[in-house]
């Protein structure tokens, strides 16, 4: 929280104008306008089903593959519409990172984990990718704790560690902006701190988005919130965004204060 005081000078990263999401005939997002701060951390709460993933997912286009799925509105990186067809979705997916609810290590060595993003966009000298595995495990306090077992499985490593690898391997493509989806929902209460501590770090250099369940999260952590709730189809909309001081010590819309203060979701 130590961006508060100068949040509203931040430069715009993304930008959403009126974007309805559907699954078929389903429309799981209406109508969200909402801008992301660079170099800052936005929370997206609500309860569960209101499209927090959904609205998450948008930003780098993983929907994309879902049958039937359909995106109406703008969504502007850096004022580039990412849902022009000339957008070129696998750069877009380099500038954008994400990381997910449970850690996800592929089934390989702690150093090809961060090697494999790098070498898949034309890295293959050997002492270029040492140098990137030791920024990146260093950039997510996991250096010390893995340069002796840079060879090992990464699945043998401790669930907070392999969730710092994941994200050190989001890292190594060098992103601009990191979507986290719930992502310490499956860690104990000091990997929590670890990763949490980590996001603080990283939002000085990244923009950062997480969905999290946890008010305290959103509190400690994010600089902005963003509450979304359900209209009566049970469509997403944003109820209401601002910094995360106002939204938790004066929510102005009576479904945010219900919702902070546990009365429902
Ligand atoms: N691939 C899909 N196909 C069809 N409907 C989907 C798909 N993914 C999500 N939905 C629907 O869209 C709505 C929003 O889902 P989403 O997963 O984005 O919610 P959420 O806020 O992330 O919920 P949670 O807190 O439980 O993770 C839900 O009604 C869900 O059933
Ligand atoms: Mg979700």
């Amino acid at each position: 929280m130590d961006n508060l005081n100068n949040i509203s000078d931040k430069k715009i990263k993304i930008k959403t104008e009126g974007v309805n999401l559907f699954y078929g005939d389903f429309q799981a997002l209406s109508n969200i306008n909402m801008d992301i701060k660079e170099c800052a951390i936005t929370a997206i709460i609500g309860p569960s089903g209101c499209g927090k993933s959904s609205l998450l997912r948008l930003f780098n286009r993983m929907n994309d593959p879902i049958p039937g799925v359909k995106v109406e509105g703008k969504i502007l990186l850096d004022g580039i519409s990412i849902y022009d067809e000339d957008m070129d979705v696998v750069q877009l997916k380099k500038r954008v990172g994400m990381v997910f609810q449970k850690p996800n290590p592929f089934p390989m060595s702690v150093y090809d984990n961060i090697a494999f993003g790098p070498k898949h966009h034309g890295i293959k000298q050997k002492s270029r990718l040492d140098e990137i595995v030791e920024k990146n495990l260093k950039q997510v306090a996991l250096w010390d704790e893995v340069k002796d077992k840079l060879n090992q499985s990464a699945l043998d490593l401790a669930p907070g560690q392999q969730q710092r690898l994941c994200i050190a391997r989001a890292l190594a493509v060098e992103p601009e902006v990191i979507l986290m989806d719930e992502s310490c929902s499956a860690l104990d209460p000091e990997s929590t701190m670890e990763v949490e501590k980590l996001m603080v770090d990283l939002a000085k250099k990244y923009t950062i988005i997480i969905v999290t369940h946890s008010m305290e999260q959103a509190a400690r952590v994010s600089d902005m919130t963003a509450f979304m709730y359900m209209n009566e189809n049970r469509a997403g909309i944003l109820v209401e965004y601002g910094t995360t001081e106002q939204i938790f010590a004066r929510p102005k819309d009576k479904r945010t204060e219900d919702y902070i203060t546990g009365r429902f979701g």
